[in-house]
């Protein structure tokens, strides 16, 4: 019985067991498989992992913070997004090997409106939530399915990275593809993505990031990567203004999506995931 589990330090308020079973049961898989978390320090991941994907009954790992780039530096083969990101959140065991991957990147690109244009995406952040984006919106890759469940696209965007600390900008945008701004006017992206923290303790968003509620259209879409007290105010401006939001939550049940594709081989239900990750 092929066993997963998410890995993080801490990893007791994860909503992924929950998120990972529901889209197993959907999936007729629930006897089958099973979907946990194990909690392991940052010390003991090197030979914890390895212990794991040798004994065999591990089928694969999520991996989250702190873990993502220790994830990918012990992995025998890694994707080209692992790679390039430098960092993993999917891990796959077999015959004793570890392939990592990074489905962050992915779920970015399939969290976005099917069929979206591409155009000048802003990055708010420099964290490694932010290097997952920049890369995939730089690259661009497949988006969500239409409403006919067709595949669809998502074109390469023009990055534009903005951090509080510019240094940490300027590194990220010249290793991923994008630049580095350090007055970015908001109302000339199509995409605004905030990854920084701001918003999840409750502080004003405008008062701290580069942008004004009144820089928010219509004509944008506004995506909150990281997910908190739902909605986070960002994204209420952003709906007040018109803009298409999209929250956190859609970022967490898209990467374990394509997570669990890569394990599975089948397609979850993405609708049962977002029903999972919020009951938890
Ligand atoms: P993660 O890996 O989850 O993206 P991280 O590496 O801790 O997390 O990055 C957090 C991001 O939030 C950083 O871009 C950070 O900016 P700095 O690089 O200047 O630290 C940003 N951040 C955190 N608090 C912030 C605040 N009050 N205002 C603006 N940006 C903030």
């Amino acid at each position: 019985m092929p066993s997963l589990a998410v890995i993080g330090h801490p990893v007791a308020h994860t909503r992924s067991p929950d998120m990972q079973t529901a889209a197993l049961a959907e999936l007729k898989l629930a006897g089958e498989w099973t979907y946990g978390a194990i909690d392991i320090e940052p010390e003991s991941f090197e030979v914890e992992v390895a212990e794991l994907a040798a004994a065999g009954d591990y089928a694969g790992v999520n991996v989250t913070l702190p873990h993502k780039e220790a994830a990918l530096a012990l992995a025998d083969e890694a994707s080209e997004a692992a790679r390039a990101i430098g960092a993993a959140n999917t891990l796959t065991f077999s015959d004793g090997r570890i392939a990592a991957a990074n489905t962050d990147a992915g779920g970015v690109l399939r969290s976005l409106p099917a069929g979206i244009d591409g155009g000048r995406a802003l990055v708010l952040g420099a964290g490694g939530a932010a290097r997952a984006a920049i890369w995939a919106l730089a690259h661009g890759g497949e988006g969500a399915p239409d409403a006919d469940g067709n595949p669809t696209l998502v074109p390469a965007f023009q990055v534009d990275v903005w951090n509080r600390t510019p240094e940490r900008a300027e590194t990220v945008a010249a290793e991923l593809g994008g630049r580095a701004v350090t007055d970015p006017v908001g109302a000339d992206y199509d995409l605004i993505v905030n990854t920084t923290s701001v918003g999840l303790h409750g502080e004003d968003p405008f008062e701290h990031l580069p942008i004004a509620a009144a820089d928010l259209h219509a004509d944008q879409v506004v995506f909150d990567l990281v997910y908190g007290p739902e909605p986070s105010a960002l994204l209420a401006a952003a709906e007040d203004a018109g803009a298409t939001t999209i929250e956190g939550l859609e970022m967490l049940v898209q990467q374990g999506a394509l997570s669990l594709r890569i394990w599975t081989g089948e397609e979850p239900s993405i609708e049962a995931m977002r029903t999972g990750a919020r009951r938890s």
